[in-house]
Formats: structure tokens, sequence, C-alpha cells
């Protein structure tokens, strides 16, 4: 049989940062392709046939594609310097989990399918979950294929230059409606499982959230001649913004984070002409997560004033609140936790986007989360021991076994 741990082997190296421990694994980079190759090969192994979609998500189909099919996965994908877990836990668990089920000789009355969505995290390209927003929709072909990632390739150039065809990319109807549901596993990604003592959670919803790039344009200048009163030095505006948004975060119980900025000319004795930063905010609802930005957006206009910078404010992408349908979230808890004292696994949200998130509003959708003992995440001390490893994979090939014969 081919279990967790020899996948979770296998994966390991792909895409591994020297020296620090973490990941680099961006859309249609080497790491990302030789990921890919993995998936498909892992997949073959275990008897499933796959096949990419016309937006690069790769499918490995249990039995052929057809209606209300069960349907389960994550993403390779990962932000710069991340964790091993986000995203590869769930792929290793899911293709781990079918393996039991087939070499049980299980025959499922329903597909099933293993999903590999592109671009989850947004790392090179900018917006994330892209691959599943275009499986539905939720964005335009044109638009994704002119997203650039810091270099300038676009998505287009980077999927043509792996062997896609972009030009075929956008939403895919035919396919979403094969899906009766969808399930995805993933690493937790703060400390709600340690704090309850439970190895395996359900996802109640997905906190409203959304990336805004602000650009503070200011004069670049001599940095030993010019008087503080004569410069319009964009980093003062951008500085009074971070420590803005902190307090506007709190205020509201929302987060608000400046994780990236990219400043010009980049001079340790010029002062800055440009300073470009990436606003990531999350909140408990939309409101709220409106307000926090609002008000960033006004103190840093007010503060670009006072300093002779102009602040410019460009929505990247807006993700809704996600609630996952009740009722599966509900009878997975129950299936699950069957040993816990609760008699249910706890039920708990997230600030994080997940492709899951994506595709609750279109089909039955639910996540399954594993403790984290760190509650670290997209950086390399995230964790999750080889124990709750393979009770994710129990927990997983249950509800699939569950999904698939009912
Ligand atoms: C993706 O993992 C995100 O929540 O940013
Ligand atoms: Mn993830
Ligand atoms: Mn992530
Ligand atoms: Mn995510």
């Amino acid at each position: 049989m081919t279990g967790f741990d020899q996948l979770w082997r296998e994966l390991r190296p792909i895409g591994r940062v020297a020296g620090s421990g973490g990941y680099q694994r961006f859309s249609w980079t080497p790491a990302d392709l030789s990921g890919r190759e993995w998936f498909a090969s892992t997949a073959e192994s275990v008897g499933l046939s796959v096949e990419v979609d016309r937006n690069g998500n790769q499918w490995a189909w249990w039995g052929a594609p057809g209606a209300g099919a069960v349907v389960t996965g994550s993403h390779l994908d990962s932000v710069p310097d991340g964790g091993a877990f986000d995203g590869p836990l769930g792929v290793v668990s899911s293709l781990a989990a079918v393996a039991s089920l087939t070499a049980r000789g299980l025959s499922p009355s329903r597909p099933l399918a293993v999903v590999n969505f592109v671009e989850e995290e947004g790392a090179r390209f900018g917006l994330p979950c892209l691959g599943s927003r275009l499986l539905t929709g939720a964005v335009s072909p044109s638009r994704a294929r002119d997203l650039r990632d810091p270099s300038g390739v676009t998505w287009a150039a980077a999927m043509d230059a792996a062997g896609l065809d972009a030009s075929g990319i956008g939403a895919d109807p035919d396919r979403l409606g094969l899906i009766g549901t969808f399930v995805e596993l993933h690493v937790e990604q703060g400390r709600g499982l340690v704090e309850s003592g439970s190895a395996v959670g359900v996802a109640s919803a997905i906190w409203p959230h959304g990336r805004w790039r602000f650009e503070f344009a200011g004069e670049a200048n001599h940095a030993g001649t010019t008087r503080l009163a004569d410069r319009r030095d964009p980093m003062l505006t951008f500085a009074s913004t971070v420590l803005g948004a902190r307090e506007q975060a709190a205020l509201a119980g929302a987060l608000a984070t400046f994780g990236r900025v990219s400043v010009e000319p980049n001079g340790t004795n010029a002062i800055a002409s440009l300073v470009r930063a990436w606003l990531d905010s999350r909140a408990p609802d939309e409101s709220s997560l409106a307000r926090v930005v609002e008000a960033v957006t006004t103190l840093a206009a007010e503060r670009g004033d006072r300093d002779g910078v102009k602040v410019t404010v460009t929505a990247e992408s807006t993700t809704p609140v996600v609630e996952f349908n009740a009722d599966l979230r509900d009878e997975l808890a129950v299936l699950i936790g069957a040993g816990d004292a609760a008699g249910r696994a706890p039920i708990l949200p997230t600030g994080a986007g997940h492709d899951a998130g994506v595709l609750s509003a279109h089909v039955p959708t639910a996540m399954l989360f594993v403790r984290n003992p760190t509650g670290v995440s997209h950086a390399p001390g995230e964790f999750a021991t080889p124990d709750d490893c393979a009770l994710g994979v129990e927990a997983l090939s249950a509800v699939l076994e569950h999904l698939v014969t009912r």
C-alpha cells in the first residue's frame, strides 16, 4: 500500500530552500513542475487516471469522471519560504487515503477525484486561489492571463512555457458540475486544535479577506544634502500607514499585515521615490473588513498630504466570508469525532483562505484541519506530528468512504 509516510518522504525534497528549511514552490517554476510530475506519477501508481483541466489544475480520477463526484485535494504551491504542510499535507493525505480505499477493494458508488489546484497562494502572480477562481468563473480569463509576476512574466506566458495552453483558460461549468462534494484537508494555521486537545477538526467558516496595493509616490533625492523640510519621503508615509493599520485592526478585532514591500530606487544613500506595499487584511465580518481598509486608506492619504507624497490604493483581490455547508460540517464532525469526549470533532473557523472557500459558493464543501503544535504557518516552523498526520489520513479516509458509498 502507498502509505502517507512514503509519499511524504518523496515530496519533501521538492522546492526545499537550502538553509531555512522552508519551501519555495511558485507556480510554473521548476519546483512546481517537479511537484506536478510527482503528483501525476504517484496518482497513476495508485491506479488513478490523471488529466489537466483547461486552467492547469491536475485531477486524478478513481473510475471514470462523472456527475456527483467526491473531490478532495489541495495545492502544492507555496508562499516565499513557506512551510512543508500548507497544501502538500492535503494532497498527500488525499492520495494516501484513496490508496487505502482502493487497497481494501472498496467499490465506490460514485466517482472520486484528487485535485491539485494551481496558484492557491497567489505568491507568484498575486491573486490567491487562481486555479479554483478560474474553474468557478470567479475571475475572468483575460484578467488571469495578464497577471504578472514581479519580473513582468504574465500568467499566460508562464503557463505556455510549461507546455500548457493559456488561450483556453476560463470558467469550466461542465467540470464544476461534476463535483457533488468537495473536501479539503489542511494543516491548521493556528492553535485552535491544540487548545481543544484534538488531532483533527472541521472548519466552520473563513474570515473575509483581501489584498490591497498601496503606492506611495514621493521624490528621490540625496540622503546627505536634502534638508528634512525639503523632503517628499514616501518611506515616512508608508511607516505611518503600517502603524495606523495595526491600530485600526486592533480596534476592529481584525488583522492587517504589510508583509511585502518594494522600494525604488532602493539605495541606502537616496531618499526613496516610490514605495509599493501590499496590505493583507482579514476580519470576522465584511463590514469590519471594509471599515479597516477604508480607515487605513484615509490615514495614508492624510499622512501623504503632510509628506508631499501621493498615495494610490488598488484592490487586488477580495474574498467574501465563507460559511461552510452546515449539514456536511456537522455530519463529518460526528463521523470523525466518534472517539472524542464530546462525541464529535471540534468545529472551528479560520482566517486563512483556501480553494475550498471558493468552491463552497458552488458545491457542498467541507474542510478538515490537522493539529499544528507550533500554530505557525506560511513559515518554516509550520508543523504537524507524524501521528497527527496519520490521524488526518484516517479521518479523511473515513470521510471519503462515507461520501462515495452513500
Ligand atoms: C492563503 O493561504 C492565505 O490565506 O493567504
Ligand atoms: Mn493552503
Ligand atoms: Mn497558505
Ligand atoms: Mn491558503
